[in-house]
């Protein structure tokens, strides 16, 4: 994930009317010449130098990203937590297409990234699929070949004689071409069972994803929404392109 918050995230931060970061000024696109070349070019130069943070600006540093704690999956039949997250090689996340829909007022992102790994301490208990699943300890995930495609419906308001952005919510949908989880200390450390559960979810990794992808794709749009909400009403349109 994370994304689409590097680009806007590039917009950024709090108190009053500010202006875009000055390393970023260089990036600007107009929306009324080539916008689309110029936006996928100019945001793949920015992502690396952004997930390095602007402390200026609250940016956090993305690489990696820190998730102190996230409810990922909460069903009667299943319950993940997921606590000290960190998402690395978000620097090599890369726009691929943008679509603007001005008429219809539907921003799409997609991006691409060969190799995110995700780690840090999980804590389950339910079912997956047919199995029983209980246990808490360190995790690692990989995801391979990630396409993740955002789309939002901003709504520009008017606030002292400035537009500034208003997003209400992101969504996200993606493709893997596949999937790798270690959980340890599955089932209080029984090495054997812990095992199987592994090699079973690595398996089935494509049915685990349809039942509890769209949940997961929920928490995380919903981050990333209140993350972009928390900078754009800071940074008023006018600053964000050339014209
Ligand atoms: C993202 O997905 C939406 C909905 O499936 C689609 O309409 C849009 O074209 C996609 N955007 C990109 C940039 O691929
Ligand atoms: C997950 O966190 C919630 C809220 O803190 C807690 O109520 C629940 O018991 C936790 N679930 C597990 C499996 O640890
Ligand atoms: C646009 O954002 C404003 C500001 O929060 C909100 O009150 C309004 O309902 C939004 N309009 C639409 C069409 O979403
Ligand atoms: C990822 O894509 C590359 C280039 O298309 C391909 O060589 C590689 O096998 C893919 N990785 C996986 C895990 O499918």
């Amino acid at each position: 994930m994370k994304l689409n918050i590097l680009i806007l995230a590039s917009i950024v931060c709090c108190g009053q009317t500010k202006k875009l970061p000055e390393f970023l000024k260089p990036f600007r696109c107009s929306i009324s010449k080539d916008l689309q070349n110029c936006y996928i070019k100019n945001a793949n130069k920015a992502i690396p130098l952004v997930v390095e943070g602007i402390p200026d600006y609250k940016v956090p540093k993305m690489n990696p990203f820190l998730v102190p704690f996230v409810q990922l999956i909460s069903t009667p039949s299943l319950r993940l937590n997921l606590t000290n997250v960190k998402i690395h090689n978000l620097k090599n996340m890369k726009l691929i297409q943008i679509r603007f829909d001005w008429k219809k007022n539907i921003y799409s992102y997609e991006f691409f990234c060969d190799n995110i790994k995700i780690d840090g301490m999980y804590a389950v208990d339910g079912n997956v699929l047919v199995l029983p699943i209980k246990g808490n300890g360190p995790f690692v995930i990989y995801l391979k070949n990630g396409s993740y495609n955002f789309t939002m419906s901003p709504n520009l308001t008017d606030r002292n004689g400035e537009r500034y952005y208003h997003i209400e919510d992101t969504r996200m949908n993606y493709h893997f071409d596949d999937v790798n989880f270690e959980f340890k200390n599955l089932f209080d450390g029984n090495k054997q069972l812990g095992d199987e559960m592994n090699k079973f979810l690595n398996e089935n990794w494509e049915p685990l994803l349809a039942d509890f992808g769209p949940g997961i794709s929920k928490t995380i749009s919903s981050i990333i929404t209140q993350f972009m909400q928390a900078f754009l009403k800071e940074i008023p349109h006018s600053e964000i392109f050339l014209d």
